[in-house]
């Protein structure tokens, strides 16, 4: 089993499954387990890892950093994504008074240093502002990106959240990478928002998240769970996978080519995902998962 990969800007590639970092500090693994972790990834061609600043607290980025500390030559055998822009209220950070966004340039500039220091690297693969900020200047928004291209401590940048119209503004200041976005049996809305078609458009490959709903496919009793479940164990059994491998399948089939993040502690969870990248699924099937989803027929 080995993970393809997606192209996004100039030379930067991603795994088409990227490992997802946010609920790290959950799943308490030592230094040597996430060391582990990280190479078991690598043994499956999953070589990218989703983070934020704000991730475990603003602690993800240090535990992640640890790991690497230990072997610094895997430095070089992975992509690093993160993300810059919100700003919580925490013990880490005593000078925020209440939750914010944060997209000034000094910000960016600042958290980007203190990433490169937790990592215990010169370089980030690609940067991504977390959500829109209304605050947002795009001008010097774009001359900070650029400085920190120069330097090469930023490969690629990209926004996350972003609508397609918000994407769109700043695209035409700086060029953006990827829009990271909630996509799931769930959260259809970008299927017909526009936001899949015009990355399709320009050949930026989105980044999904939560593409298991956060775990609801799985924990949740409602009737849309329930639908999305029957539906897709059906399809699974035909194909002897996993229904999270349908679900993988399902996504990754998109035209617009999207990378998708786990979001599991388990290597097993991981494998269904990268399964999922040699699956076709029939046109009906997908039409049937979409309907499970919406709970109605197209029109
Ligand atoms: N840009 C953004 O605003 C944003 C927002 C949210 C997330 N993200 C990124 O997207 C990543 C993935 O998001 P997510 O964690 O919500 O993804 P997800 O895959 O939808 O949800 C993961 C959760 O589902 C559970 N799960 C997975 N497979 C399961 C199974 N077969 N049976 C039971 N439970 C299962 C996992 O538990 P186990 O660990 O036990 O498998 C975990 O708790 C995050 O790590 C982060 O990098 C980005």
């Amino acid at each position: 089993m080995n993970c393809p990969r997606a192209t996004l800007l100039n030379d930067l590639t991603l795994s088409r499954i990227t490992a997802g970092m946010w609920r790290l500090m959950d799943w308490n693994m030592s230094d040597q387990e996430l060391l582990g972790y990280i190479d078991a990834c690598l043994a499956l061609g999953v070589t990218s890892f989703d983070h934020a600043d704000i991730y475990g607290d603003y602690g993800v980025e240090d535990a992640f950093g640890k790991a690497l500390r230990i072997r610094p030559s895997l430095r070089a055998e992975i992509e690093l994504v993160t993300k810059v822009g919100i700003a919580l209220v925490s013990p880490a950070r005593p000078e925020h008074r209440l939750k914010h966004y944060n997209t000034g340039p000094a910000h960016i500039r600042h958290t980007v240093e203190r990433s490169l220091r937790s990592f215990n690297t010169d370089y980030l693969d690609l940067l991504l502002i977390h959500r829109p900020d209304p605050l947002m200047r795009f001008d010097e928004v774009a001359a900070e990106v650029e400085k920190l291209k120069q330097a090469g401590k930023i490969k690629a940048f990209g926004v996350s959240n972003f609508t397609p119209a918000q994407f769109q503004a700043v695209h035409s200041f700086t060029p953006l990478a990827t829009n990271q976005i909630e996509l799931s049996p769930f959260h259809t809305s970008p299927l017909t928002d526009g936001t899949l078609d015009q990355l399709q458009s320009i050949g930026a490959p989105p980044m999904i998240w939560s593409a298991l709903g956060g775990g609801r496919l799985f924990t949740e009793g409602d009737s849309a769970a329930a639908r999305i479940r029957a539906t897709a164990s059906q399809i699974a059994e035909r194909h002897g996978v996993s229904v999270p491998t349908i679900i993988y399948a399902w996504l990754l089939q998109l035209p617009s080519s999207p990378i998708v993040i786990t979001g599991s502690r388990r290597l097993g969870g991981l494998r269904d995902a990268v399964s999922a990248t040699a699956l076709q699924l029939e046109r009906q099937d997908w039409f049937a998962l979409l309907e499970a989803a919406t709970g109605i027929e197209v029109a």
